[in-house]
């Protein structure tokens, strides 16, 4: 699909991968609006895409806040009109071993990775079928979501939802002209591993004391960059793919995933019409 003059909404837009897509989706020509929780970074985010003024909206929001949520709808609506894309992007993560995780760990990280995507279908998707352009969801997951991740046990749980959330929505909105794709990135240079600087006061007690990890200058060359993410973004919403993928070093562990899962089936011929009557192929 044409991107070009269209409307988007990105968050945890004002930095890493959040940035990387907004940068792509306004080169392709697109409105693009920008809703994050950290008030420094969307400033910074300004000055980086300082090109496009006319096409550029930031403003706070946490995608916690469901009213807030709707207030960002409307304010980009008043400036741009037709929202057509919703880029649910902010994610936070805690790293360490499960047992040491407190309640208000797993809080915020499902409050943030799974409640914040659910409460943008909750504000966006009545307004794209309200206008009946069409339009696209795009979920940021990972490839956490897919494979194990060594003490990565609370995040892999909310993208593994939300990769399952994308691939339910994905059948059922399409006849309404609404495609869905879920990014599932590897490793990209971000401040991620510093997440714990965009956690709220309400969520204070965590249950790992380590100190924040590198920040994204201070990340290896080997990592992909945030751009090179966004622009495979803005090529995979084009050719409205369901799964977007950033690395094919993911190949032998998605194999060996894909073969554990296929290995536990029972043996014998599938019924073809209990196939047909209950929905068991992708595309239903
Ligand atoms: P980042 O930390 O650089 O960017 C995340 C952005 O989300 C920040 O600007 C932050 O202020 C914002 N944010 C945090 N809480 C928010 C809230 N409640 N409301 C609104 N905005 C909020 O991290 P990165 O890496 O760019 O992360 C973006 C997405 O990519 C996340 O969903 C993350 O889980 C995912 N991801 C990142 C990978 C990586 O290697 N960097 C790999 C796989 C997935």
């Amino acid at each position: 699909q044409n991107l070009a003059g269209k409307t988007a909404i990105v968050t945890g837009g004002a930095a890493g991968i959040g940035l990387g897509i907004s940068r792509a989706l306004l080169r392709a020509g697109m409105n693009v609006a920008i809703g994050d929780i950290q008030e420094a970074a969307l400033i910074n985010a300004r000055d980086e895409l300082a090109d496009y003024p006319e096409r550029l909206l930031v403003a706070r929001l946490d995608v916690t806040d469901r009213e807030g949520f709707a207030a960002f709808a409307d304010a980009v609506e008043a400036r741009f009109g037709a929202i057509h894309l919703l880029a649910n992007n902010a994610g936070v993560v805690v790293s360490g071993p499960i047992a040491q995780a407190s309640a208000s760990d797993w809080d915020w990280v499902i409050d943030v990775n799974l409640r914040g995507p659910v409460n943008g279908l909750l504000t966006v998707l009545p307004r794209i079928l309200g206008h009946g352009e069409g339009g696209h969801i795009l979920n940021t997951a990972s490839t956490s979501g897919l494979l194990p991740h060594a003490g990565a046990g609370i995040y892999t749980t909310t993208k593994a939802g939300l990769i399952g959330m994308s691939e339910a929505l994905r059948s059922e909105l399409e006849p309404q002209g609404v495609a869905v794709s879920v990014l599932c990135p590897g490793p990209v240079r971000s401040d991620i591993s510093n997440a714990g600087r965009n956690r709220p006061a309400a969520y204070a007690g965590s249950g790992y004391t380590a100190a924040a990890g590198p920040s994204a200058a201070d990340l290896p060359d080997w990592m992909m960059s945030a751009d090179a993410v966004g622009e495979l973004v803005r090529e995979g919403i084009e050719r409205d793919l369901l799964y977007i993928l950033t690395h094919n070093e993911h190949r032998a562990g998605l194999e060996q995933r894909g073969a554990a899962i296929l290995a536990a089936l029972p043996a014998g011929e599938p019924d073809a019409e209990l196939m047909a009557a209950m929905h068991m192929t992708l595309e239903n």
